[in-house]
This record gives C-alpha cells, structure tokens and sequence, in this order.
C-alpha cells in the first residue's frame, strides 16, 4: 500500500479507535538530541552500563555516578521535546482515552503537554533519599554539590531511576500491563524492544486483540508482530499522520 495511503488508513484506526496506548522508548527523544542506548551513537557503546548504572557501581562511586546523572542532565535540559512529543500530546486531548508508557526517564512528554503518562523506568528531574526512600523534584543543572544530599536527613540522595538489576516500581508495572491489555490500538515508538519487561506490553496488547503500529527507522524483534511499520523518524511520520487525523475530525 503506498504511504499516504497507509497513513490515511491508519488516522482512520486513530479516530474510530477507544482506547490507545503508546510504548515510548529513546528513539522518540532522538530527534530533540538526546542520545539513544544502543546503536552506532547509543550511550551504552561509549559508557559501560555496569560501571554506571548499577546499585553496586553507586555504592562504589556515588560521585561517578552522579557525574555522569548531572552531565545527562545537562544535555537534557538544554534540550526540547520534539514535534513527535507534541503529536502524541494533542492526541491525548483530543482522543477518548488515550496513554503514554515510557522507558524513557527524560521527562520530555509532560514538558510536551501529556499527562497520561507511565515512567516504566523513573525520571531524570527526580531524586530519592537512599535512607528514608523519599523522592524530590530537582531540576538544578548543574546539580550543585556532588555527590547530593537529603536535605531532611542528610543520607546520599540517588536518581530516582530503575538501574540494572534493580525492579521496576510494581504500581505502574501493572497498570502498564493492564492498559495494554485493554486497548484497541497500541503504537511502540523508539524503542529496540529488547529490554523486559517493557518488550512483552506489546505482545500482551497483541494476545488480547489490539492492532499494533509500530514507528521506528530500523526493525526491532516486534517488527514481525505489527500490523502497521513505519519505517521513519518519529517527529517526521507522527506529524504527518496527525494530519490526516486532523482531516477527520
Ligand atoms: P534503544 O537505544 O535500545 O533503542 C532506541 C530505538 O529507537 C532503536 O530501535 C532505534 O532504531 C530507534 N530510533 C532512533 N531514532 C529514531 C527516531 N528518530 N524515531 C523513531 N525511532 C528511532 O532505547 P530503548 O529501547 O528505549 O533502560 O531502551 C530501553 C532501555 O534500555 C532504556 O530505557 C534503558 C536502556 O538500558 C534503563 O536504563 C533501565
């Protein structure tokens, strides 16, 4: 089928369609430069994740490991969310019911307008108390005085992030789960699809009957799951197809 004519056919999933859910991964902040994981440019390729993103890596080196938050941090603020962000933030206002799960922990999508939104892995703009457990905005870039400490009781204050080996926060674990579970249409955007849990929502969305989309420049394990691959940058097709939504309404 040619490409406009897919993407009318898909505005017109868009707009029949009750219940939406998107799966965000980093490719959807890629085009706000904001560096992927894996990949030719991917972080994980010039950082080793063990040494950095690991409760024991903290435990050895808070400080090294808060260079490198702050640093990330850094790039991020100085960064926009992208018109693939915004897209997805007008169609939360605009459709019934409509979601936003993330791996990615940049905050971007409720900088775009969307509310909806389930961090799978934290946020970058949050910290937590390692001795009482509770978390703090904190948008400071530079952070200040590393590494940073808990201003009620003066414990190390870690990035309220998901590291290796650790578990994901099983409140919204399970509300991921139960709203892919439910919805009708469900978009995976950015993401490699390699890294559980969040490579299984889709296939708990496809087990329960939903049309899968799936948006990214290269294929990815799902690739062969989908209904719908568009192989484009994010902030490039979402746009275009956000048109053809719009024709609708
Ligand atoms: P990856 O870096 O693994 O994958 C990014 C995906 O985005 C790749 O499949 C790219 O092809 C695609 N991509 C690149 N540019 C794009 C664009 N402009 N538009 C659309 N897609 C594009 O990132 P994730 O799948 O998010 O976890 O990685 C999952 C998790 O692995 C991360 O949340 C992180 C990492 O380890 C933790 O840190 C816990």
């Amino acid at each position: 089928m040619p490409q406009d004519e897919r993407i009318k056919k898909l505005a017109s999933l868009l707009h029949n369609a009750e219940k939406i859910t998107v799966l965000t991964g980093a490719g959807i902040s890629a085009e706000s430069g904001i560096p992927t994981f894996r990949g030719a440019e991917g972080l994980w390729r010039r950082h080793r994740a063990e040494q950095l993103a690991t409760p024991a890596a903290f435990e050895k080196d808070p400080r090294l490991v808060w260079e490198w938050y702050d640093w990330r941090r850094g790039i991020i603020g100085s960064k926009q969310p992208n018109p693939g962000h915004r897209v997805l933030a007008g169609w939360e206002k605009r459709r019934p019911s409509f979601c936003i799960i993330t791996q990615n922990i940049d905050g971007f999508h409720r900088r775009a307008g969307s509310e909806n939104v389930f961090e799978l892995h934290g946020n970058i703009w949050k910290v937590r108390c390692t001795n009482e457990g509770t978390v703090f905005d904190n948008n400071d870039t530079p952070i200040g005085t590393i590494p940073p400490l808990c201003p009620d009781c003066g414990a190390l204050l870690r990035p309220h992030v998901v590291w290796f080996g650790e578990s994901l926060d099983m409140g919204i674990l399970n509300n991921a789960f139960r709203l892919s579970g439910e919805c009708d249409l469900m978009f995976i955007i950015g993401t490699s699809a390699v890294v559980q849990p969040a490579a299984s929502l889709p296939l708990a969305a496809r087990e329960a009957g939903s049309i899968l989309v799936e948006i990214n420049p290269d294929t990815t394990p799902l690739s062969p799951t989908v209904d719908y691959s568009f192989r484009e940058p994010s902030g490039e097709i979402l746009p275009r197809i956000d048109k053809a939504l719009k024709d609708l309404e």
